[in-house]
């Protein structure tokens, strides 16, 4: 499959990112004196529910397995991810992991852990390169199947869709983060469902960067600009619920006057979806911990492992959310 990319940004200190698990931010030496291992985790930042639940199974999974984490947060910024990783090559961890911010851009730092001979994971998302063995194997989602599974959704309920019966079914799309690998691919695979159904169409789509208020500030927009919108298509459930809010506070009912569909099923959103607020959920698992550390295990034990594994996912009609609500864990 394609490989994919990166961006860049501001700065923050990597003093002041930089966190571990074990309260530690000093040298380890590969390989522990008890033999554990020292993984360096550079995630991408705290911009939604679902990074809250990825980065909460990362660092109990860590401890569960006995692994000393080194954490770091980039805030939403590939340069701060890059200073992280070079961070952990520095500090000679026995295995680095990564959610790529963007999809582009990540080949040079790549190619200084590998001289350093440091396995790298990817987790989450991908990183467009053409050269892999610049990593070890890419745990995560498939997202075009996630935005195929929305489209699909809404092409088989377009009598639902179409709010004001007037045959054709305006879409406006919340995109996530510009460049990254669930924003490209969710959109290509919405894209993908609906290029058949002539009624269905995209009438905007712009980026929320994957956070209720960036969410909430582009459906504002697009509620001044568009006209007769019936679907909102969210790349996550927190834009969704920022749009929730602006559709709300445009006198508007969301689920009635305007439907939402969305991509996480973090327990926020399932209960908006079990309320009626949200039409239909396509779920994005964010707890990767415990497989990401068993192929940490088995990479640093230099034991083959797959190059891709793909994380299972379902789907979720208000009906079904209003059944699992109450034991949902993130
Ligand atoms: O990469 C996974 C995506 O990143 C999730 O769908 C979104 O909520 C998060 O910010």
């Amino acid at each position: 499959m394609a490989k994919k990319t990166l961006v860049a940004a501001s700065a923050i200190t990597l003093s002041a990112m930089v966190l571990t698990a074990c309260g530690s931010d000093s040298d380890s030496a590969s390989g522990n004196d008890d033999g554990s291992i020292t993984m360096g985790f550079a995630q991408v930042g705290a911009e939604s529910g679902w990074r809250t639940a990825n980065t909460k199974s990362v660092q109990e999974s860590a401890e569960e397995a006995g692994f000393e984490l080194k954490f770091s947060d980039a805030q939403q910024k590939q340069e701060n991810q890059i200073k992280a990783i070079r961070s952990y090559i520095q500090q000679k961890v026995d295995v680095i992991a990564f959610s790529p911010v963007v999809e582009t851009g990540w080949d040079a730092v790549l190619q200084e852990a590998k001289r350093a001979k440091i396995p790298v994971i990817l987790t989450d998302r991908a990183v467009d390169s053409e050269d892999t063995s610049l990593y070890e194997t890419f745990l995560g989602s498939d997202f075009i199947l996630e935005g195929e599974k929305a489209g699909e959704w809404l092409v088989e309920n377009a009598g639902e869709m179409d709010v004001d019966g007037n045959g054709a079914i305006n879409v406006v799309q919340l995109e996530g983060t510009t460049g990254a690998a669930p924003a490209l691919d969710r959109a290509e695979g919405f894209a993908s469902a609906i290029e058949a159904e002539d009624t269905v169409e995209v009438v905007a789509s712009q980026t929320g960067d994957f956070t209720r208020d960036g969410g909430k500030k582009v459906m504002e927009t697009f509620l001044g600009s568009e006209k007769g919108i019936d679907v909102v298509f969210a790349h996550n459930d927190d834009m969704g619920l920022g749009a929730i809010e602006a559709i709300e506070a445009a006198g508007l009912e969301p689920g009635k006057d305007i439907k939402i569909i969305t991509v996480d099923a973090v327990k926020d959103g399932m209960a908006a979806l079990a309320e009626g607020k949200i039409s239909f959920i396509v779920e994005c698992n964010p707890l990767l911990g415990p497989q990401l550390m068993d192929l940490a295990q088995k990479v640093v034990d230099g034991e083959d492992v797959p190059e891709r594994v793909v994380t299972e996912e379902t789907t979720f009609t208000q009906e079904q959310a209003a059944e699992v609500l109450a034991d949902r864990q993130y």
